[in-house]
């Protein structure tokens, strides 16, 4: 893998309905940060997908009445991928899991794993949640049986299934995670996952004998692989794993391995930073250079989720905000890796103070001004230190805490320094400079610099907001791309061109209606 790639993948979500702003929540966290790669000259592989085997897909498609394959297309083709797009994703693959490009590799895999002793044929007896697709040690669940995380009873199993020797990578995990503290983050995570390694690992079931919507064990068909199996194998089929050599699947694989990040949320941490490492390990791959686990959207205290009734469609928020207040919106309000609240009151507050005044009124009033006093044509090239010098450590900033998953410190630092643009303005008053002639080489002093710090704002929040920002890019008569924009280029003062015609496109964050009763 080159030092220049960059392979981050979202979690692959179950099928069993369509997403809610948690899941988007996840997904849209790695599109800014796969964006923000790819203005740093990256070459990037950003995957996202759908988790389709198991008992809690196949239980949602039998109450529908619906074939469980047919269930899953329509979900997919009906509502995962539309709201992807509506959010504007931009993920370079989607995989599904019960593609035969995913199926073939998968089993392969397991073979391969059987061959060098690590699996063999055993009893699992204990409690199982649907909802979590997990075997559940006793410890785990709450009195009266029930999963901490569906509040309701697991399903008692009893089966003879296949088992891979999940405690023999115990000591080999540990001093993975001793030696490269990175690999698992935030610290909470990392320490979650040191306890649970110094517990009693047990071996892991990998199979499951009553009933069939799952990838068949290649040696005994009577059994599916266990879903979680399954579906960790996406972030490694996808990029072409265990083909032959000289194919271009193969070629892929050595250009794309390991994966750089792999976003999960906080639940589904274990399975991530404990079974995918070990099975990775089992078959001599290199490991994900980091788990990072991000909180829980929480309604009322506790996880938003469908099956409490509490998930709420993205489309909620996005009718009433925009595309890209709700992008905004969700990693500058929660420190990525802690819970947050989803406040409609808050949303709209941060919204019209941050982004309609500080943001979209800077640039509207900039435009409106080069109309009046320039003719629409920006002036000649003029600097400020302190903008400049703000600027550059605004970059600075920005850049090391968006690659170190800080969002909110990203958007911190960028929002910092469009404050400061909006201060230079509101200190140099133009409008009243305009008004004295004798002052006109100032007037378009100030002008330029606003314009150009402008420009360089535009880029910056160009990854977590990208229509609004290209609308403003093309208002101000840039003739490149944004998206070929550099983020190592964006202090680089002077930019935006002398004569440059600018236009007043729409506004950028239009005045909220009265929020509906939520
Ligand atoms: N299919 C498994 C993942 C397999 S990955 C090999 C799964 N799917 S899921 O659809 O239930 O959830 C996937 C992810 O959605 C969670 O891990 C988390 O990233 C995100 N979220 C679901 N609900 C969420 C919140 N309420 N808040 C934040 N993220 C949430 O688990």
């Amino acid at each position: 893998m080159s030092e220049n790639s960059f392979y981050l993948t979202t979690p692959i979500y179950y099928v069993n309905d369509a997403p809610h702003i948690g899941h988007a929540y996840t997904t849209v966290a790695g599109d800014v940060l796969t964006r923000w790669h790819r203005q740093r000259g990256e070459s990037v592989w950003f995957l996202t997908g759908t988790d389709e085997h198991g008992q809690k897909v196949l239980n949602t498609a039998e109450k529908n009445n619906v074939a469980p394959q047919e269930w899953c297309d329509r979900l997919v083709e009906g509502a995962w991928k539309p709201v992807w797009k509506a959010l504007n994703i931009a993920n370079d693959d989607f995989i599904r899991t019960t593609e035969p490009r995913h199926m073939e590799r998968v089993q392969r895999f397991l073979s391969g794993l059987k061959d060098q002793g690590h699996i063999y044929s055993g009893k699992y007896e204990g409690p199982y949640c649907i909802g979590c697709e997990e075997f559940k040690l006793p410890g785990d669940l709450l009195d009266g049986g029930l999963c901490p995380i569906h509040s309701k009873p697991c399903d008692i199993l009893s089966e003879e299934n296949w088992f891979f020797r999940l405690s023999a990578f115990v000591p080999a995990l540990l001093e993975h995670y001793k030696n490269n503290p990175s690999a698992c983050e935030p610290t909470s995570a990392r320490n979650e996952v040191l306890a649970f390694l110094e517990g009693d690992v047990q071996d892991l079931s990998i199979s499951r004998s009553t009933f069939d919507w799952g990838i068949p064990v290649p040696w005994d068909t009577e059994q599916v692989i266990y879903v979680w199996f399954d579906a960790l194998l996406n972030y490694a089929t996808a990029v072409g794993l265990g083909d032959e050599p000289g194919s271009a699947g193969a070629e892929k694989f050595a250009k794309t391995w390991p994966a750089d990040v792999h976003l999960v949320g906080k639940d589904i941490l274990r399975f991530h930073a404990v079974i995918w490492p070990a099975m990775l390990m089992a078959a001599g791959l290199p490991l994900p250079k980091k788990v990072f686990a991000h909180g829980w959207l929480l309604v009322g205290g506790e996880k938003m989720s469908k099956s409490k009734l509490t998930g709420i469609a993205p489309a909620d928020i996005t009718d009433h905000f925009g595309v890209d207040a709700f992008r905004y919106y969700f990693l500058r309000a929660i420190p990525f890796g802690s819970d947050g609240s989803f406040s409609w009151e808050d949303m709209g507050a941060r919204y019209t103070s941050e982004l309609a005044n500080d943001f979209g009124n800077l640039a509207s009033r900039l435009i409106a001004m080069i109309e009046k006093y320039c003719g629409g044509a920006i002036p000649a090239l003029a600097r400020d230190a302190g903008l400049e010098a703000a600027l550059a450590e605004t970059v600075t900033k920005a850049d090391a805490a968006m690659v170190a998953l800080d969002f909110q410190g990203g958007i911190n630092a960028i929002m910092e320094f469009c404050k400061r643009v909006n201060g230079y303005v509101t200190e140099r008053e133009p409008w009243i400079v305009a008004k004295d002639e004798s002052r006109t080489p100032e007037l378009l002093e100030i002008l330029y610099n606003t314009a150009d710090a402008i420009r360089a704002l535009a880029v910056l929040l160009y990854p977590v907001m990208p229509t609004t920002c290209e609308t403003l890019w093309n208002s101000l008569g840039m003739d490149s791309e944004i998206s070929s924009q550099k983020i190592s280029e964006v202090a680089t003062w002077g930019q935006i061109k002398p004569g440059t015609r600018v236009t007043k496109g729409a506004v950028l964050f239009p005045r909220l209606e009265e929020p509906a009763a939520k």
